[in-house]
């Protein structure tokens, strides 16, 4: 037990109940200029490039325009400016050719490494430069995971804010060391697919997008929290969402782009629009909206909000030169500091991968066609496709395998592609993708070009070949589902694999958590057959499990996205070459009704309306998301929010705490406020260790985890049970024992009070919890927080 005196933040706590600020977006202007803190060198080297630009020259730079990107800035030759590339997306540079598709990012979350997570957005990155490409469209974290159902929450990376911003940090970190500019989206509140845009109601009138209504504790504590961490990561641009937040849209919103973005987190880029999600011009520039994209107006070449309409309002008075000339030196920032005055030239075979033919209005500087770009980092993307694969159950050590004489392969995510490798519309207009093929990726503009993928039948064949074994293979699920469907298999294997996969695509919410293809039957046909049946889930999003209890189903592995290496990831975990360590990033429930606590807006009712704001979602649940929603009700799940087996046994004792001399004084605001707000915030207020030891035979990686319980806080809104604010990653030999250090923050002990809008470390009694999971807990310790004298 170890007990600590913090010093409380702020005298004016009382038990008193606190004004709500429950789903309001208050205006905030003026759009507050960049100071360049930070940036200091490159903001100086923008300013000085933007004084010598014409207003028309400034109009063009916040514009986009046609290219051989996705998104693209023209250049400005008489200033040798070759202009910007931004192409998609948070798992590969989408469209090219000779590029690698990476793990998703829910699979990178499962790995819990921030070591693997940083290579990744390194490698990335490094992709992204050879094409010429300026701007990546990623990383995602928003949608967060409000709802299990949201079709791109695998994009991102997981409903808890403090993984997904740990992991969003090392991203951009990544990405960035190799010198291209991150684009963290969709900010804010972009929780859901459906109604995601507006739309034309039977009778023609133009029913709005969806209204997130997120009230200011949950704004802060839940959605702005991991773009907190990327703004303080140094991203260089913010996407802003297709989506209204509490009544505006999220392109236009003074309250979160000038207020809690640009003033509150001292974000010091650029804000740009998602594509089409722009609706104004003079109007959302005000709000805090730096650059259009794609810069037409649906599309329509020659129309835009900003373009024409920029200079026209500088010129009439409705807009001040110096707004402009801010959102020009926010742009221009980044890109001197990541130094891209001198960046490889645009892959030429980009713009045959558009729609948007040459000639363009602007000139782009070309370079060589397919340029190779993968330098060998398949070898990356297969241990993060491994580190992010968890073992959920393994009845009497079923996995690793063990030389076994017969192995049976089923089902259709275990073979080879059979549509193309590459899923950027739903090509097959098939709510769940198509039918034969392994699922390496999900589909929409967070997709990837596959330049080859192993699949893990090919995989599994060329690794059975090395003891003898033999291989039986069914890939057809219809037929795994008929009477006496598995006739074919003679003998019965000695370990039957199943393989089930969930497509989900941008632009639609899934419509089932079972995976798909009548999965569950495939399963129960199966495991009737063969009663050593090990299924492995491919999967974008989580999946609920019905089978997991069947006897004759001794083990499950979760393996999410895993990318190109798709198959020799999975061999490597199945015959134990690589032990599992992936951890889940969400709940498992025991039923699909259990998360429909923050359900998706969507009824036929709502598609028939003619009034213009009936699309509403009010995220009335608050901070009880995914696990802090089954742990406040006491729910039981089938698996737990951070639970993942190995191969190996751990142990963890010695819980102490270390801390620093420093009391806790309330929030100095006199500090300039730096990229993540409040420095103070950041501050480590107090160390926590715990030793964990490999008590197994084989060498492994633990996660240990920390859950911080607060005292009562003076809200009217539930408060989590437990949160997590810490998680290490130790690799271990047998016997090995060591410290896993948890830095706790001031931030990390703080609620948001909506009155005093100030994060406030609460008086009373914290406790903190670690252990391997979040209801895994082994040892408890408590800090103490008292009122200043
Ligand atoms: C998506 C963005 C993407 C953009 C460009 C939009 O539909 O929401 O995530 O970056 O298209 O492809």
């Amino acid at each position: 037990m170890l007990l600590v005196t913090l010093w409380s933040s702020l005298l004016a706590l009382t038990a008193q109940g606190v004004a709500q600020d429950y789903g309001t977006s208050p205006p905030v202007y003026p759009s507050p200029p960049s100071t360049g803190i930070g940036w200091e060198v490159a903001f100086t080297q923008a300013q000085a490039f933007v004084s010598n630009l014409t207003l028309e020259e400034k109009a063009q730079l916040v514009t986009g325009t046609e290219g051989p990107c996705v998104g693209n800035i023209g250049g400005i030759p008489r200033v040798g400016f070759d202009g910007l590339c931004l192409q998609d997306g948070p798992l590969a540079i989408r469209q090219a050719t000779y590029a690698s598709v990476f793990p998703a990012g829910l699979t990178a979350a499962a790995s819990w490494d921030r070591g693997l997570i940083y290579l990744r957005g390194l490698f990335l990155g490094a992709e992204f430069k050879g094409k010429g490409s300026h701007v990546a469209l990623g990383p995602v974290v928003g949608p967060l995971g409000r709802s299990a159902y949201g079709g791109r929450g695998w994009e991102s990376f997981s409903p808890d804010p403090y993984l997904t911003g740990v992991a969003a940090e090392n991203t951009i970190w990544g990405m960035q060391r190799s010198g291209v500019q991150a684009c963290l989206k969709h900010y804010i509140g972009n929780e859901q697919e459906t109604h995601r845009n507006p739309a034309l109601s039977p009778n023609g009138t133009t029913i709005e997008a969806v209204s997130s209504n997120i009230d200011d504790r949950t704004m802060h504590e839940l959605y702005l929290w991991p773009f907190a961490h990327g703004v303080r990561a140094g991203t260089a641009s913010i996407m802003c969402s297709y989506n209204r937040l509490n009544g505006s849209y999220g392109c236009q919103n003074s309250k979160t782009l000038n207020g809690l973005l640009k003033t509150e987190l001292g974000f010091q880029g650029y804000v740009m629009s998602d594509w089409q999600a722009t609706h104004a011009g003079v109007h959302a520039i005000k709000a805090g909206l730096d650059m259009d994209m794609p810069g037409s107006i649906g599309g329509l070449q020659n129309t835009s909000f900003f373009g024409g309409n920029v200079t026209r309002a500088i010129k009439n008075g409705t807009l001040d030169q110096d707004r402009l000339d801010d959102m020009a030196r926010r742009i221009m920032t980044p890109y001197f500091y990541l130094n891209q005055n001198e960046y490889p030239p645009v892959d030429k075979t980009e713009p045959t991968l558009n729609s948007n033919y040459p000639p363009y209005d602007h000139p782009f500087t070309f370079g060589a066609s397919n340029v190779d770009v993968r330098n060998g980092h398949g070898q990356l993307i297969r241990d993060i496709a491994a580190a992010g694969t968890v073992l959920l159950k393994n009845t009497n050590d079923a996995l690793p395998l063990k030389a076994p004489k017969t192995l049976g392969v089923f089902g259709n995510d275990a073979g080879d592609l059979v549509n193309g490798q590459y899923f950027l519309t739903s090509a097959f207009q098939n709510p769940f993708g198509y039918e034969y093929g392994t699922l390496p990726i999900a589909g929409g503009s967070g997709t990837g070009r596959l330049s080859y993928l192993v699949s893990p039948l090919e995989a599994l064949k060329a690794r059975a070949a090395l003891d003898g074994t033999l291989v039986q293979y069914i890939l057809n699920n219809n037929l795994l589902t008929q009477p006496s469907g598995l006739g074919a298999i003679v003998p019965v294997p000695e370990v039957c694999l199943v393989f089930l996969k969930s497509w989900a695509s941008e632009g639609s919410d899934r419509a089932s958590l079972e995976a798909d293809w009548d999965s569950s039957a495939v399963v129960s046909s199966v495991a009737a057959y063969c009663n050593n049946t090990v299924v492995i889930t491919h999967s974008a999003g989580l999946n609920v499990m019905p089978w997991a209890n069947n006897p004759n189903v001794t083990a499950i592995l979760a393996a999410h996205l895993p990318g190109q290496e798709s198959g020799n990831a999975i061999v490597d975990i199945l015959y134990g070459t690589v032990n599992p360590s992936g951890k889940l990033p969400y709940t498992i429930a025991l039923s699909e009704s259990d998360y429909r606590f923050s359900d998706i807006t969507n009824s036929t009712k709502l598609l028939e309306t003619e009034d213009p704001n009936a699309w509403q979602s009010n995220f009335t649940e608050g901070l009880l998301i995914d696990y802090r929603h089954f742990d406040y009700y006491n729910k039981s799940v089938l698996y737990e929010f951070g639970f993942g087996l190995s191969y190996t046994t751990f142990d963890m004792f010695d819980l102490s705490t270390d801390m620093p001399n420093t009391t806790i004084n309330p929030l100095p605001d006199s500090l300039p406020i730096a990229p993540g707000g409040n420095p103070s915030l950041w501050q480590i207020a107090c160390t926590v260790n715990v030793t964990v030891m490999n008590t197994g035979d084989v060498a492994g990686a633990a996660v240990p985890q920390l859950y911080l319980s607060f005292p009562p806080i003076p809200s009217p809104m539930p408060t989590p049970l437990n949160v997590l604010r810490g998680f290490d990653k130790i690799w271990l030999e047998p016997s090995e024992s060591q410290t896993a250090s948890f830095l706790l923050t001031r931030r990390d002990l703080s609620y948001w009070n909506v009155e005093t809008q100030e994060w406030v470390i609460p008086i009373g009694a914290f406790e903190v919890t670690v252990g391997f999971s979040s209801r895994d807990l082994w040892l408890k310790g408590q800090l103490t927080v008292t009122e200043r004298d």
